[in-house]
């Protein structure tokens, strides 16, 4: 077991304000049985306070003084994707537990280095890619086994968003990272979740900003030794859309909003065959109390989060030889 607790409720801090802690975290962690949220941490006093005053715990100016503080077991980074290497490892260092947003960090053996770390004090660190903590994708995989769609001959996924104010962190390269780390991860981890950790990158197109220098959007074409291709795309220059779909020897199985499903949401499974279409509605599930419960569960009763590892490891991995294979184009 696993704990570094002194209560039967994981005392959480937070690192930085950040939207998605307002929107989705925060709120998910307050509804958790297993999780208080004791102090919240911004480079701004009066951000820390107004998200105090939403979300329970004490403000805090500066991150380096929550992770001083001995009534935190445990921290939630949701920092620009670049800065969280250096925050994991000050945390880690300082004896708390980490769930970090997604990506983990920049890089692979970054990642590999934090986990270990991690791994040699004890501690939990747990990437955030909370969408594998929705049951629609068992659902689909179970499908796929049973063979509704035939033998398997293709995956194609999408997470695409309009463009974000200027200012937002993903245009901003040296914090954020750009769309690819931002929202490429995405179909990357999903193509990893059904087609298998042995994929080879085929090619992969960048559009990078002239005026920014930030990675725009793109696509991705990568293959499992069987010669089953997956064709990825993401970006923050189109119309809203994220899904997957596979494609089968007898028939294609579709997905919408399989990335960020609101927790009310119930998915529309299509199965489409020659002269036949079936619709699965499937059960709603809230995937950001499942990975806030999950965490959780792994600090205080020790849970077994070694898949997530992992997955972890080798998405980092797959993220960083599509950037090397990448053609990258200026517009
Ligand atoms: N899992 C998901 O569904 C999901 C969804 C969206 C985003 N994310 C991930 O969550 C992270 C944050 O995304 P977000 O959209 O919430 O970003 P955001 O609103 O811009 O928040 C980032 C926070 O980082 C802090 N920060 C520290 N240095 C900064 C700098 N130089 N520039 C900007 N901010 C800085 C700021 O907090 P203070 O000002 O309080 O210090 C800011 O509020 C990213 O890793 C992103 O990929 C995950």
């Amino acid at each position: 077991m696993i704990s570094a607790s002194t209560t039967d409720r994981l005392r959480m801090g937070v690192l930085g304000c950040a939207d998605i802690a307002w929107r989705r975290t925060l709120p998910a962690m307050a509804a958790d049985p297993l999780t208080e949220v004791v102090a919240v941490a911004s480079r701004e006093p009066a951000k820390a306070a107004r998200f105090a005053a939403r979300h329970g715990g004490e403000p805090v100016t500066g991150y380096a003084a929550l992770l001083e503080r001995d009534d935190v077991d445990a921290v939630y980074i949701p920092l620009p994707a670049l800065m969280h290497a250096e925050w994991i490892e000050r945390a880690l260092l300082a004896g708390k537990h980490v769930l970090v947003e997604k990506p983990m960090t920049g890089g692979h053996a970054e990642t590999r280095r934090l986990l270990a770390l991690a791994r040699e004090r004890g501690l939990v660190l747990l990437e955030n890619f909370m969408f594998l903590f929705h049951s629609q994708h068992s659902a689909v995989r179970k499908l796929v086994a049973d063979g509704a769609i035939g033998e398997l001959r293709g995956f194609g996924s999408a997470f695409t968003i309009p463009p974000k104010p200027p200012g937002d962190i993903r245009y901003l390269p040296a914090v954020g990272g750009g769309a690819f780390l931002d929202f490429g991860g995405y179909p990357v981890r999903a193509a990893l979740h059904f087609l298998g950790s042995d994929l080879d990158v085929v090619g992969a197109v960048f559009r990078r900003d002239r005026t920014s220098g930030s990675v725009l959007s793109g696509s991705v074409l990568l293959c499992t030794p069987d010669g089953v291709p997956a064709e990825l795309t993401f970006g923050m220059e189109h119309s809203y859309r994220n899904s997957y779909h596979l494609a089968g020897s007898t028939g294609r199985l579709l997905l919408d909003r399989v990335f960020t499903p609101p927790e009310s949401h119930q998915p529309v499974l299509r199965v489409v065959r020659q002269d036949h279409r079936e619709e699965f509605v499937l059960p709603a599930d809230h995937q950001f109390a499942n990975v806030v419960g999950a965490f959780a569960q792994a600090v205080l009763a020790g849970g077994d989060l070694r898949a997530h590892d992992e997955g972890t490891i080798r998405q980092a991995d797959l993220m960083e030889r599509v950037t090397a294979a990448a053609r990258v184009v200026t517009v």
